[in-house]
C-alpha cells in the first residue's frame, strides 16, 4: 500500500474468496514454493522480464511472499497454481491515463501446467469484483507486451479495452482500461 492508493483504508485481507474451480486469498508460507518456481520459470517469464535464477529466489524471497494488499494466491483442489494484484501503477512509469492520482494496475501470473484451462480470467474476474467492491468507481489499467498474446486474450475476456500502445523495456505495450460495471 503506497501513500498515493486513493483507497488507503481497503480492510485486508478479505475472507477468501471462492470461485466455481478456484479459491482466492492472502498470500501464505505455504504459497513460496509454487512463487519461486514461478519466478524461476522460463515459460512464465518470457514477456515479463525473463527467469530470475531460482538459488537467489529461494535466498531472497520472505517467508510469506506478496504480503499486500491487493495481491492474492490463486489456488486449485488445495495447491497453489498462481497470483493476481492490483498495485497503484508506479506514476512515473508512461501510459497513466489520469497521472495526477494512484491508478490500479492489475497483474496475473499462473504455473504454466494450470494455462489453458480458463484459470487465469477466472481468478482475475474475482479480483476485480473484489476491487470494484472496495474501490467504487475507480478503473484499472492492465499492460501486456503486444507480443503476448494469451494475457492481451485473458485481458480482452475480462472486458479491457485497448488505450493505447507505448514502448517500455524495448518492447512494444498494449494498455488496457477497465471500467467497473455500473448498477
Ligand atoms: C497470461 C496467462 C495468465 C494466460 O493464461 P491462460 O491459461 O492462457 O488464460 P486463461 O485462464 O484465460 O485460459 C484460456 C484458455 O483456457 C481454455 N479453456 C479450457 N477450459 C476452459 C474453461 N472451462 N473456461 C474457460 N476457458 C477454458 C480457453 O479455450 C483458452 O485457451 P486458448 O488460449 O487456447 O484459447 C499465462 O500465460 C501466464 O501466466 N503467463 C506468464 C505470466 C504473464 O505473462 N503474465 C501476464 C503479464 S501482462
Amino acid at each position: 500500500m503506497t501513500a498515493s492508493d486513493p483507497a488507503a483504508d481497503v480492510a485486508w485481507p478479505p475472507a477468501p474468496i471462492r470461485t466455481a474451480r478456484l479459491v482466492l486469498r492472502a498470500s501464505e508460507a505455504r504459497d513460496r514454493a509454487a512463487f519461486v518456481e514461478l519466478l524461476a520459470s522460463p515459460e512464465v517469464g518470457t514477456f515479463v522480464g525473463g527467469a530470475q535464477p531460482r538459488a537467489e529466489l529461494e535466498r531472497t524471497m520472505p517467508e510469506v511472499p506478496g504480503r499486500r494488499t491487493g495481491f492474492f494466491a490463486v489456488e486449485l483442489d488445495g495447491a497453489t497454481i498462481g497470483m493476481t494484484t492490483l498495485d497503484v501503477r508506479d506514476p512515473a512509469r508512461p501510459g497513466h491515463i489520469r497521472p495526477e492520482r494512484g491508478e490500479h494496475e492489475l497483474g496475473y501470473m499462473f504455473l504454466p501446467r494450470a494455462w489453458g484451462r480458463g484459470y487465469a480470467t477466472e481468478a482475475c474476474a474475482a479480483a476485480l469484483a473484489w476491487f470494484a467492491a472496495t474501490h467504487p468507481g475507480e478503473p484499472v489499467l492492465l499492460t501486456a507486451q503486444t507480443a503476448n498474446t494469451r494475457s492481451v486474450r485473458v485481458a480482452a475476456k475480462l472486458g479491457f479495452t485497448e488505450a493505447a500502445r507505448f514502448h517500455e523495456y524495448g518492447a512494444e505495450q498494449w494498455r488496457g482500461v477497465w471500467t467497473p460495471p455500473r448498477h
